[in-house]
């Protein structure tokens, strides 16, 4: 990215105030199992809680990760940039407007 004068910027501004890392290798070994139908997952049942998402204008960003060496059966790994010392392990069919509510 450009800054306009033909320097590369070395940032960009975000909303963010934290960000929620989501292990994908988990989700994917669920395939869905969270939302009002259990067919998403974790990370997009999380992102389309209110104030959370992908993008720079999120106020919680919810971002995929590869595995993150716990490798639950039945539930997705989770990290709280907010609290990095406590990763949490979240069950298939967990309430995700109530996770959402812990983590906002
Ligand atoms: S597969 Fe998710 S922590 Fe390893």
């Amino acid at each position: 990215m450009e800054a306009g004068d033909g320097r590369v910027k070395d940032h960009v501004r975000a909303g963010w105030t934290g960000a929620v890392l989501v292990c994908g290798k988990c989700s994917k070994k669920l395939d869905g199992g969270f939302g009002a139908k259990g067919k998403a997952s974790l990370a997009k049942a999380l992102r389309g809680e209110p104030a959370f998402g992908k993008g720079r204008k999120a106020a919680i960003g919810v971002v995929e990760t590869r595995c993150l060496g716990i490798c639950p059966k039945g539930a997705v790994t989770i990290v709280d940039s907010r609290t990095p010392g406590r990763w949490r392990i979240v069950p298939l069919w967990a309430d995700v407007e109530a996770l959402a509510d812990e983590l906002r």
